[in-house]
């Protein structure tokens, strides 16, 4: 049940920032196309315009969004309060989707042309996202506990190796030797092993997690400092990103837009 409403959570977090990039280029396209100047005399200027109806709306929501999915993952994952409330990997998952919905709508809020310290703003946003999109491949390498923190290399050692114990004196399966088998072959050689048709997916299974986990072991150490590296993009850019919105947002407000209020 619960890996459905996973599953299907994912489906609408895609859904949504495809619809909303698919219908802000069907209303804007010709409008975006435009140069500057030409821009003017386009019926949905006033609207589509950075201060206009849409555009302001998309500013301001989309730097909602952003906000909202960067501090309930950092509350989440920070806060001892917040330590229980689901698990960490669906609250990065949602920082994701917050994060990249924002990311598109303020893309369509600057209505493609950039100028002036705002630019850099923005061009911080994009490699905040560039990089989260990185981080989140090394991420899924590192193996963790439900609660999120990364497991140490004699933690997973010791995981493989009661995998392996289970599997010798369960199913009279040695590691060593059926990972020398093809995964195309392991199938026949299980069945050779004579494991019972109602065992049958549960150890392939089992074989397969514990080659997954042998993979892992050998490039763990790697990654974690990887890992910490990453940290040192994906921080920074979102903190520029933020210092200089917030610059933004006091700068427009004493020029007097106020949007619908
Ligand atoms: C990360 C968040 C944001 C980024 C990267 C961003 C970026 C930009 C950019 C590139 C422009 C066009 C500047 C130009 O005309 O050369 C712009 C204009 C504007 N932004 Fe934002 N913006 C953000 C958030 C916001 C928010 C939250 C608000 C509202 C409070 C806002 C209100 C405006 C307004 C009113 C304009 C039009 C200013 C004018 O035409 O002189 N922006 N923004
Ligand atoms: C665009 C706006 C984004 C901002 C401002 C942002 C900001 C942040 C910040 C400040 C953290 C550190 C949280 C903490 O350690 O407490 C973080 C973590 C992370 N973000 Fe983002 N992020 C953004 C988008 C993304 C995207 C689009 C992805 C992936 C596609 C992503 C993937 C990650 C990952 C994998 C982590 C590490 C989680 C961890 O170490 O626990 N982020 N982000």
């Amino acid at each position: 049940m619960i890996r459905f409403f996973h599953r299907l959570s994912i489906f609408l977090y895609c859904a949504i920032v495809i619809a909303t990039t698919a219908v802000l280029l069907y209303i804007g396209s010709s409008y975006y196309k435009l140069s500057i100047e030409a821009r003017y005399f386009h019926p949905y200027h006033q609207m589509l315009d950075s201060g206009g109806l849409v555009g302001h709306g998309l500013g301001i929501i989309g730097t909602l969004f952003i906000l909202i999915g960067l501090f309930s993952y950092m509350a989440r994952k920070r806060l001892k309060t917040f330590s229980r409330v689901g698990e960490l990997k669906y609250w990065l998952e949602f920082h994701i989707f917050l994060c990249t919905e924002g990311a598109v709508m303020v893309a369509f809020h600057t209505t493609f042309k950039f100028g002036g310290i705002v630019s850099i703003g923005f061009w911080s946003l994009a490699i905040v996202w560039i990089s989260g999109v990185i981080g989140r491949f090394i991420y899924v390498q590192i193996p963790r506990t439900i609660e999120g923190r990364e497991l140490s290399l004699q933690e997973v050692k010791d995981m493989r190796d009661e995998m392996d114990i289970v599997l010798k004196n369960k199913y009279g399966i040695n590691s060593a030797t059926i990972n020398t088998v093809s995964r195309f072959h392991l199938g026949a050689e299980l069945k050779a092993q004579n494991i019972t048709r109602k065992e049958f997916y549960h150890v392939k299974r089992m074989v397969l997690n514990e080659r997954a986990l042998n993979f892992r072991i050998k490039r763990l150490v790697n990654m974690q400092s990887l890992f910490k590296y990453w940290h040192v993009i994906h921080l920074p850019f979102a903190l520029i990103m933020l210092i200089i919105m917030v610059i933004h947002v006091a700068t427009v407000l004493f020029f007097g837009y106020k949007w619908i209020f």
